[in-house]
């Protein structure tokens, strides 16, 4: 069984991929700068396999990565709000440390890098957009994305690969949860006000996957065999989950068994974009297991049930980081 490292490992979906990946009997090594704390990615280990490493991407020691076979490189600052916050340190944490741990992957003899990247690189587009289009990234968040997928695939040789995942945006319910992603802020806004927030101007396409299926996706580009991923870019997500805002609100009150009330909130979105996921499912076979119907009422559920706090002050990230940020904490 393959050994693998997971940085961001205490995130939204590194905690979701840990216990995923524990599932199926991996050897994890599980780092993290544990922003969003610790104890809550603690309480889902019970395999001894999975080690706890409270490190930081940017300098971490190398050694740690002796025996590892993959490494899925989650730490990021990771979301376009965030990522604006101070653009030199997300060009520090998400261009220049991700590219460290690949060069010291590939240093220390680890055979893949998985690079999760966002659909967010394509920005805005009129025309529906596969992994040959022409990308447009919009954002520090974007661009920092784009220039590390760019130079960590100079890296590849004979010895080391390393693949591209771009995310659609994820939901679903985690345990270090995120209430800035479109459909579980829009079940949140609803369980505490009664209205579903809509940002403005509802026309913007956006395409959409559940945490499960990325953590899914990212084990099916594990285990792929070499030539079908080495170098590779895959748009991660689902034709059918290619949806424009207000309608995506529509179908979340829907799901949720609830009037469609709305509010507006923000300025005009302009990152609009449908996607083409074909070649994930052409090459390796994946196809989503959950609706958008599934997450919306799988966080409802949690909402109502208490196991989800709709003011934990952790899940709208880039308070929680200008939190940190305030305290001295270093970021
Ligand atoms: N969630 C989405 O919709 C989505 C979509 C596209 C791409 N992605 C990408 O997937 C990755 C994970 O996203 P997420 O939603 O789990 O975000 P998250 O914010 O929940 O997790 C990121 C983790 O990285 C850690 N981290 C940040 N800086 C670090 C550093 N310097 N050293 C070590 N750890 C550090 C944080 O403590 C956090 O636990 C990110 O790269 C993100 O850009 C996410």
């Amino acid at each position: 069984m393959k050994k693998v490292l997971i940085t961001g490992a205490g995130g939204y979906i590194g905690c979701r991929l840990v216990e995923y990946l524990q599932d199926k009997g991996y050897e994890i090594k599980a780092l993290d700068r544990f922003y969003f704390g610790k104890e809550r990615l603690q309480r889902l280990i019970t395999d001894s396999k999975v080690e706890l490493v409270e490190k930081d991407i940017r300098l971490f020691d190398p050694e740690i990565l002796k025996g590892v076979d993959v490494v899925i490189d989650l730490a990021a600052l990771s979301n376009d709000p965030t990522g604006e916050l101070d653009p030199v340190k997300t060009w520090s944490i998400n261009y220049l440390g991700r590219f460290r741990v690949a060069v010291l992957s590939k240093v220390m003899g680890v055979k893949r890098y998985i690079l999760p990247s966002s659909c967010s690189v394509y920005g805005f587009q009129e025309e529906i957009v596969s992994e040959n289009s022409p990308v447009n990234p919009l954002t520090t968040y974007a661009k920092a994305n784009y220039k590390a997928e760019v130079d960590i695939k100079k890296l590849i040789d004979d010895k080391f690969s390393v693949v591209i995942l771009r995310f659609a945006t994820v939901y679903g319910y985690s345990p270090r949860m995120r209430f800035d992603l479109a459909i579980n802020g829009m079940v949140r806004g609803f369980f505490k006000n009664g209205k579903i927030p809509i940002l403005r101007d509802g026309t913007q396409y956006r395409p959409f996957v559940h945490v499960m299926d990325v953590c899914k996706a990212i084990h099916l580009a594990m285990e792929a065999e070499e030539d079908k991923v080495k170098g590779e870019v895959f748009n991660v997500g689902s034709k059918e989950q290619n949806v424009q805002i207000f309608e995506l609100a529509q179908r979340v009150a829907k799901a949720i068994g609830v009037e469609f009330n709305y509010e507006w909130y923000g300025l005009p979105d302009h990152r609009s974009y449908r996607v083409n996921f074909d070649k994930i499912k052409d090459v390796l076979g994946f196809y989503p297991d959950y609706t958008i119907e599934d997450g919306a009422k799988e966080i409802y559920d949690a909402l109502k049930s208490g196991i989800l706090d709709p003011d934990d002050p952790t899940t709208i990230t880039v308070e929680w980081y200008k939190k940190l940020i305030s305290e001295g904490v270093m970021v």
